[in-house]
C-alpha cells in the first residue's frame, strides 16, 4: 500500500493503473476509521481493481465553534487498518495541499436547495465544504466509482447531485450503515459520548425505527408523526435538531401518497451531535 501526501505522486500512481487498464474506486474519509469505513473499502474493492482511500479532516465543512480542532485524528492506526483491508493507496494531504490559500478565498461548489435543508439548516456552509472537497478529490483521483456511507444520507444526496450536475463520469455508490450491537450507527463522533450518553444514544435509531413501524402500520399523517417522535427524542434526553420524513430520492418533504421514504433525524446528547436515518424503501437500515 502506498501512502502519499502530494498531488503529483497521487496522479502518477493513478496514471500507472490507468495505463494498465485498471479501474479505480475512491473512498473519501476524514480518518479515525471504524468498521463503517472499512465496509466502504470492502465494497469499493468489489467495484474496482484499485482502491484509493483519502484521509483529510476538511476544515471547510466545519462551522465556527464546531469540532474541527477536537475531531479525532489517528493516522497511524488508520493506515494499518486500510493496509489490512487491502487498500492500494492512501492519500493524506496536508491542509496546504488541498487549500493553498484559505478555503474562504477559494472557488467552491454549492448544491442549491438540498444544502440548506435538514442538517444544512443547522450547519450553514457545511455542505458547501463537503461538495467542494469531494469535487476536488474527484478531480484529483478521477475514479470510476466513489463510495460513501448511507449514514450521512443527505451528504450522499448532495454528492450525487453535484456529480450529476457537473458531469463527473463517476458512479456514486451508497453503502448501508454499519451499527453497533445495540443499533447505534458507527461514527467517529460516538467517542465524544460520556458513558451515560452512550447508553442513551441507541434510542435515536430506536425512535427512527418506531416511526418507520408506525408508517408501515398505516399511520400516514407524517407531520404528526414527526412532531410525536421529536417529542419522544426529547423525553429520552436528546436535544433534537430535526426529525423529518422525506422522499428518499430527492429529500423533498414527503406526503402521504409517497411510498419511497427516508426518515432522518439529528439530535444532540450533551456536546455530541448524532445523525441517523431509516430508509423505508429498502428496509436496509
Ligand atoms: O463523510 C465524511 O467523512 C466527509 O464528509 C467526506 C465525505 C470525507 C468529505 O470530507
Amino acid at each position: 500500500m502506498q501512502t502519499v501526501e502530494a498531488i503529483p505522486a497521487l496522479r502518477e500512481a493513478v496514471a500507472a493503473w490507468r495505463a494498465a487498464g485498471e479501474s479505480v474506486a475512491l473512498v473519501p474519509t476524514m480518518g479515525n476509521l471504524h468498521q463503517g469505513h472499512l465496509r466502504l473499502v470492502f465494497e469499493a474493492k468489489k467495484l474496482a481493481k484499485r482502491v484509493v482511500a483519502s484521509i483529510f479532516v476538511n476544515p471547510a465543512q466545519f462551522g465556527a465553534g464546531e469540532d474541527f480542532a477536537a475531531y479525532p485524528r489517528t493516522p497511524a492506526h488508520d493506515i494499518e487498518l486500510l493496509r489490512a483491508q487491502g487498500t492500494d493507496l492512501v492519500f493524506m494531504p496536508p491542509s496546504g495541499v488541498m487549500y493553498p490559500i484559505p478555503p474562504q478565498a477559494m472557488s467552491f461548489v454549492e448544491v442549491p436547495g438540498l444544502s440548506k435543508e435538514l442538517c444544512g439548516a443547522f450547519r450553514p456552509g457545511h455542505f458547501r465544504g463537503v461538495a467542494t472537497v469531494v469535487c476536488k478529490l474527484f478531480n484529483l483521483v478521477r475514479p470510476d466509482v466513489a463510495v460513501f456511507g448511507e449514514k450521512d444520507y443527505q451528504q450522499l444526496a448532495v454528492i450525487r447531485r453535484m456529480a450529476a450536475d457537473l458531469d463527473f463520469p463517476i458512479h456514486v455508490q451508497g453503502v448501508p450503515t454499519v451499527r453497533e450491537a445495540d443499533g447505534l450507527a458507527m461514527s467517529s463522533r460516538n467517542a465524544y459520548l460520556t458513558p451515560a450518553e452512550r447508553s442513551l444514544a441507541p434510542n435515536l435509531y430506536r425512535t427512527l425505527c418506531d416511526a418507520a413501524s408506525a408508517i408501515r402500520r398505516g399511520e400516514l399523517d407524517f407531520r404528526a408523526l414527526e412532531e410525536r417522535h421529536f417529542r419522544i427524542l426529547r423525553n429520552y434526553g436528546f436535544r433534537p435538531d430535526y426529525f423529518s420524513i422525506r422522499r428518499s430520492g430527492d429529500l423533498e418533504v414527503a406526503e402521504k401518497d409517497h411510498t419511497s421514504l427516508v426518515i432522518l433525524a439529528a439530535a444532540w446528547l450533551g456536546k455530541t451531535r448524532l445523525i441517523d436515518n431509516v430508509n423505508l424503501e429498502t428496509g436496509k437500515n
